[in-house]
């Protein structure tokens, strides 16, 4: 699709399209707010042949009842961002991707203001298999689920994670805190930075102010920068 194409498409769904303005570096950012005890796996062996071949047969939870497929992940194995949502939707159980509906279109844009393309980046869920008419993940079906993604976690060894939205990022974290209390700082899983932002589906449905989003993508990109150094 030509970029023209693009905006209009994104035009008519409502979708703003962000352009990066300059980004700053604070000293400060260098050291995380929060440390995280949310251990990754240890495992030597481990490949995401394996990992992938466990995955798309779980029955571990009863969202397997429900769903059409899992949905593992997509993008770049080695990348430095990884990007975790919640779980997937209609579309994501239909096709098997994360990210591919309206959520998926903004998450683009979201990337692309902080110059990164979907290829570049690799997206995944806390849950592998979509909630019922998109409720939130129970406690068990994220315990079950999580394992998995600390795996993918293990084996991408990202600069940085990227938390999209509340579930995601209190499932991610071990709290129960409010979004609003857990975006704007920086974590620490293990040595790995991870930022929360506004989950895109939520952008989508509120007129949220633009500049806390963008606040929050522009802390991701400086927590980078600090870490690669
Ligand atoms: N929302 C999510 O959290 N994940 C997806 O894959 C799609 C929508």
């Amino acid at each position: 699709m030509d970029n023209a194409t693009r905006l209009q498409y994104l035009e008519a769904m409502g979708i703003d399209v962000w352009v990066p303005r300059a980004f700053t570096h604070p000293e400060h950012m260098t050291v995380p707010d929060v440390s995280v005890d949310n251990a990754l796996p240890e495992i030597p062996t481990d490949t995401w042949e394996a990992l992938q071949a466990e995955v798309s047969p779980c029955t571990k939870c009863d969202l397997c009842k429900t769903r059409s497929q899992t949905v593992f992940g997509s993008g770049n194995k080695n990348a430095d961002w990884m990007f975790i949502g919640e779980g997937p939707g209609q579309n994501e159980d239909q096709q098997g991707l994360p990210f591919v509906g309206n959520a998926g279109l903004l998450l683009t844009e979201m990337l692309r203001a902080i110059g990164l393309d979907r290829e570049d980046v690799f997206i995944a869920n806390i849950v592998k298999c979509r909630p019922p008419a998109n409720r939130d993940p129970t406690p068990t079906e994220i315990d079950t689920c999580k394992p998995y993604l600390l795996r993918q976690i293990a084996l991408v060894k990202p600069k940085i994670i990227v938390v999209l939205g509340r579930v995601a990022a209190q499932a991610l974290l071990n709290t129960n805190e409010p979004l609003s209390k857990l975006r704007g700082k920086t974590y620490a899983l293990n040595d790995t930075p991870v930022v929360v932002v506004y989950h895109p589906a939520y952008l989508l449905r509120t007129l949220l102010d633009k500049r806390k989003a963008w606040a929050d993508l522009k802390l991701a990109l400086i927590t980078y920068k600090n870490k690669k150094g």
